[in-house]
């Protein structure tokens, strides 16, 4: 994409004849990112599963109505939300993305961090955590804090992944509602 300035329907246009990654081999449809173009809330996660492969729309399955019920239960405004993933192509048996398949999806989700430009972005777990932090360390360390990113001005609040909320239970969903409340407590203190 070469630093060029470029909308989120071009940007869209792309992504959907995307081959730079094996995952474009296996995809059944690219999965950009859906919600509002200007959101100040931007939630970015892992990659599409297979439901979000067959519907080309992130977080549509279980981890998404997960994520659903609890961006409700904390008072966040859903059409005032952005949701996208690392990369947009789903890998292969949900295994996580490579480090080659997170760069060559980089550029897409750069330019969604410049177009949407966010007040605050809340990362779903490792993947899109260290993708976004530039960073090793575990979500379990970097979880609830409000963080900065070398690629958006955004502060950047990372939590668990809602699949590892389906797995873990309550102890875990509870980390995540908090850290949803937090976004939504930075968004009001922020005005938006
Ligand atoms: N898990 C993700 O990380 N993203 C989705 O879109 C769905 C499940």
């Amino acid at each position: 994409m070469g630093g060029d300035i470029v909308s989120l329907e071009e940007l869209s246009r792309r992504a959907a004849s995307c081959t730079a990654c094996v995952l474009s081999a296996t995809r059944r449809r690219v999965v950009f990112g859906t919600g509002t173009p200007h959101a100040p809330l931007m939630i970015v996660g892992e990659g599409p599963g297979v439901e979000e492969d067959a519907k080309g729309l992130p977080f549509v399955g279980r981890s998404g109505a997960l994520l659903g019920t609890l961006l409700d239960e904390v008072g966040h405004d859903r059409s005032a939300i952005y949701v996208t993933n690392t990369v947009k192509c789903r890998p292969p048996e949900n295994r996580n993305p490579r480090a080659g398949e997170m760069a060559a999806c980089r550029p897409f989700l750069h330019g969604q961090l410049e177009q949407v430009d966010p007040k605050v972005v809340v990362t779903l777990g490792n993947v899109a955590t260290r993708a976004l932090l530039g960073t090793t360390a575990t979500i379990t360390s970097l979880r609830g804090q409000r963080r900065v990113s070398p690629h958006t001005s955004a502060i950047v609040i990372p939590t668990f992944h809602p699949a590892a909320g389906l797995r873990g239970g309550e102890r875990v969903v509870a980390m995540i509602r908090a850290d949803l409340a937090l976004a939504a407590a930075v968004l009001t203190e922020s005005g938006r």
